[in-house]
Order: structure tokens, then sequence, then C-alpha cells
């Protein structure tokens, strides 16, 4: 246990230049590994957590996005701010379409769709939507979504694909519709409006 524990310190060393948090893992990992073998587990338990895994982040290794929830005041928020009727949204990267779900319900006068790149969170928001007739799932990823026919699209990623969702949208939605990002703000370019809602901040920009 101590030579796992030295080697995880001797690890963390060369991980001083990359964010933080991979010091913690790196020290705590080969301990760790040697207390999970001393439980004799069947290694089927492991192929099974990593297949579950798989299929709920399926991509996230590539496109730096994991999986992670809207919060209720959030959705309350994009709700007060939606159109009075005949619109439609999109929520890219719809995760498990609680969003979308939540909205098409109580917003029975527009158009709300999801697309999800991770076969599981697809699957889940499927279900959720079945009985809504204003609210459409897709599997795949948003890059190949033709953004033109939104007024209102949403999106809770990571700082990494901003600045290209930013463009896209930029050249894909028309004038006067809004995109919105939840947490992260695109490099260089300022948002027309920020608030603050449910520990988290909201960034909105009229195109
Ligand atoms: C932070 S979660 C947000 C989930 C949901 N929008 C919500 O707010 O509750 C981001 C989701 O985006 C998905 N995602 C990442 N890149 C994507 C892409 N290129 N196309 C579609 N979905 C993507 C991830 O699989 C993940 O489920």
């Amino acid at each position: 246990m101590l030579l796992a524990f030295l080697q995880g310190c001797l690890a963390s060393l060369l991980f001083l230049r990359q964010d933080r948090w991979w010091i913690p893992i790196q020290i705590l990992f080969p301990p760790l590994v040697l207390i999970v073998l001393s439980l004799n587990l069947n290694a089927n338990w492991f192929l099974a957590a990593f297949l579950l895994l798989s299929v709920v982040y399926w991509n996230a290794f590539r496109t730096r996005v994991p999986l992670y929830l809207t919060g209720r005041e959030i959705e309350s928020e994009i709700l007060e701010r939606l159109p009075e009727s005949g619109f439609e949204f999109a929520d890219l990267g719809s995760g498990l379409g609680g969003l979308v779900g939540g909205l098409a319900k109580q917003k029975q006068d527009g158009k709300f769709f999801g697309i999800e790149i991770a076969p599981l969170p697809y699957l889940v928001g499927k279900a959720r939507c079945r009985k809504l007739p204003n609210c459409k799932m897709a599997w795949g990823s948003y890059d190949k979504t033709d953004l033109s026919r939104f007024d209102f699209v949403y999106a809770f990623l990571s700082p990494v694909p901003m600045q290209a969702l930013y463009d896209k949208a930029k050249r894909e939605m028309k004038p006067g519709s809004l995109f919105v990002s939840n947490s992260f703000e695109v490099p260089g370019i300022d948002a027309d409006e920020v608030v603050d809602v449910g520990g988290k901040r909201l960034y909105f920009w009229r195109m």
C-alpha cells in the first residue's frame, strides 16, 4: 500500500503542469486499485460498469463535454423568456431530455427539439418526450443540425466547443433569434445579457 501511494505521488509530479484536479486522482488511483483488488470482485462487474459508463459518456473523450443536468430554476428562467407561441426551441446536447421535456409540457404552443450524442441519455430523453406531440429527440451530433429554423437555442456543454458553436449559431441562426449558453462564455465575445440563476450564469446572445 505504501509503495502504491508513493507511485501515485511520483505519477502526480508528471501532472504538475496540468489542471490541479489531476493531482489527487494520480495520488489516489494506485491505492484504490489495490483496495478494489482485495475485494475479489467478479470481473464481470467491471465489464458491466465499463459498458454502462460507455453508453452514458460515449463520445466525451472526443467532445470534452460530460453529462450534467440543467436545474429547475434555469428551466423556469428559460420558460419565462420563450416567445408567446409559434416558435422552435433547441437544446444542443439534450442529455436526459429533462429541459426539453419539461418545457414542452408547460408550453404547448411551441416546438421543442433535443439532440444528444450519447445513446443511453438519448433513449431516456426519447422516452420522456414520447407522449408530448410538440417534443422531438434526435440521436447524433448537433454539428450536423441546421440551426436556421430555431428561434431559441440553448447549450449547456463545456468551454471546449463554445467558439465553434457560437460561429455556427452566428452563421445559421436567423436575425433576432436567441442563443443561450449555460455557464460557458464564448472567448472574446461579450454576451448581450448575463443572468445569474440557481447558482449558474446564463449568457444570452441576440443573433
Ligand atoms: C452538460 S450535459 C447537458 C444536458 C442537458 N442539456 C441539460 O441541460 O440537462 C451536455 C450533453 O451534451 C452531449 N453532447 C456533447 N457533445 C455533443 C454533440 N456534439 N452533439 C450532441 N450532443 C452532445 C453530452 O453527451 C451531454 O449529454
